[in-house]
């Protein structure tokens, strides 16, 4: 039996995965690492830290079968962090990640540099502090030593292929989100790289999601348990690389996940683009095709926000009992009514993207009063989280992206109860799949493709993923969700300005 395995580098922490060629997982492990927030609206992480957390999944891995029946490996990871490196390949300085929002200025610096409807026609989006481009700008403005030292720029998954080939290169995918890539050309734009001051040799080769990359190199062998020459597939961004994961690969075809960040992913055959930018209209794992997402900043973040700042009560009890804090969260916010008894959380902790492009909105609690518990705040999160996700949908319905089946994945894909509020809130069925790896599952298809066990990502997905569960929306709970949701829409814009002043208040 040949095997493949998919590497996820999250956000909070990398997600190693074996699978046998029917995508069965043979083993799973995760080693999670921190978050450093130096500054509000800040995020940064080590470099470092993700190959660690690699080396140590793919040595638990590759002990569970033997060495020459692993046919390939597949990475996927956050998308949009910036990795610099000087020409020794040494990390230049922590990686500036995609939920960073320091870069507004040098967002209209790029849009100055480029021009608003040039940079929109090439990389169908207007300048994002989140993308990659304005983070690259950010250095080179605040950090002229770090700049004039690096060599290579690379995205966060792509740093672990050098790492374990010594190759630089990237794929359609993950470089559609550093805003450098033509979209239609699947390729560097010469153009902006230009304006920005960037050379083409400092970028990796660009392929096709599951196309041939690299091939682990003798060090990396010696370091992970692999057989130096396993392929290593090209790869994806996370949220492509899940849509292979969860069989989305058709028009029609889409899925919403809450990782840290939450996403509604529609698969497209043709570009669709929302002329304003509020959803990415990005390459897809799928050869020669593309998808579209709208994007929440904080959805699991918001859960694990709330989790580690007030749930110590609920990581105790899941402690004795054996379970998982988020299980114990769960089924309290299952005993209170929908809207969370009038009140509503906005999700904003690390500014917004859809529908609101916004880097200085912040989160905040509506209509607390003292008779509030933690579980009524704990509902309000997650319901919260899901209005935030209607909008992502809503965006994409109004730009003519037509959706008929859901599927539902990442770590709040597992909580039945925040599945329902979805299908309810959505007002469709939402289906999860024979297995929750997602990114990891979508990166080990991959590798299956680049090595040859299968010939297509949608053949080996009609191969490999079947439908689990599916939860239908409830009429019951069909009003009341709709007038909370309809409150929720009032709501950025109420609090929109007292909120960006907020973001900006400091004491020295
Ligand atoms: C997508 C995005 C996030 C990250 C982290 O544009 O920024 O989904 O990929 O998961």
């Amino acid at each position: 039996m040949k095997y493949t395995i998919g590497i996820d580098v999250g956000t909070s922490g990398t997600k190693t995965a074996l699978f046998d060629r029917n995508g069965v997982k043979i083993g799973s492990v995760t080693y999670n690492y921190p978050l450093s927030q130096p500054h509000n609206g800040w995020a940064e992480q080590n470099p470092e830290d993700w190959y660690d957390a690699v080396v140590r999944g793919l040595r638990d891995m590759c002990a569970m079968v033997p060495s020459g029946d692993i046919a390939g490996v597949g990475l996927s990871g956050q998308m949009h962090g910036l990795v610099l490196l000087d020409r020794d390949g040494r990390v230049i300085r922590p990686s500036i990640i995609w939920c960073d929002q320091r870069t507004a200025e040098e967002c209209a610096v790029l849009t100055e540099l480029v021009g608003k409807e040039r940079l929109m026609e090439l990389t169908k989006s207007p300048a994002v502090t989140g993308f990659t481009a304005s983070k690259i700008l950010w250095v080179k403005r605040h950090e002229p030593e770090n700049f004039a030292r690096a060599a290579t720029i690379l995205l966060p998954k792509d740093y672990i292929r050098y790492r374990l080939s010594g190759v630089f290169a990237t794929d359609v995918s993950d470089a559609s989100g550093m805003q450098l890539l033509d979209i239609e050309k699947r390729d560097w734009s010469d153009e902006i790289l230009e304006k920005l001051g960037l050379n083409r040799s400092m970028l990796g080769r660009v392929y096709e999601s599951a196309e041939l990359s690299a091939r682990v190199s003798e060090e990396a062998a010696m370091q992970t348990g692999l057989a130096a020459g396993v392929p290593i597939a090209a790869g994806a961004g996370d949220n492509a690389a899940s849509a292979i994961g969860c069989g989305v690969v058709r028009d029609g075809q889409a899925f919403v996940t809450i990782g840290t960040s939450g996403v509604v992913f529609a698969h497209t055959s043709k570009l669709s683009v929302d002329p304003m930018g509020r959803m990415h209209s990005f390459c897809s794992a799928v050869p020669g095709e593309y998808h579209v997402m709208g994007v929440t900043q904080a959805a699991g973040l918001s859960l694990q926000w709330f989790r580690n700042e007030f749930c110590r009560a609920e990581t105790e009890r899941a402690a004795e009992l054996r379970l998982d804090p988020y299980v114990v969260m769960d089924s309290e916010a299952a005993e209170v009514p929908i809207g969370a008894r009038g009140l509503l959380y906005m999700p904003y902790l690390m500014g917004e993207r859809s529908p609101w492009l916004d880097p200085h909105i912040r989160g905040s609690f509506l209509g607390l009063s003292a008779s509030h518990t933690r579980a009524d705040l704990i509902r309000a999160v997650m319901e919260g989280v899901t209005y935030s996700l209607k909008d992502c949908l809503n965006l994409m319905e109004q730009t003519g992206v037509e959706i008929d089946s859901m599927m539902a994945c990442g770590g709040g894909g597992s909580s039945p109860l925040w599945r329902q509020m979805l299908a309810d809130v959505f007002g469709c069925e939402v289906h999860t799949a024979t297995s929750n790896e997602g990114g990891a599952l979508g990166a080990a298809i991959l590798a299956m493709v680049a090595s040859g066990l299968y010939s297509t990502p949608a053949d080996a997905c009609g191969a490999i993923v079947r439908y689990r569960t599916t939860q239908s929306p409830l009429e019951q709970n069909r009003e009341p969700y709709a007038r909370m949701y309809a409150l929720y829409s009032r709501a950025y814009e109420a609090i929109a300005p007292l909120s960006h002043d907020l973001s900006k208040f400091e004491t020295h």
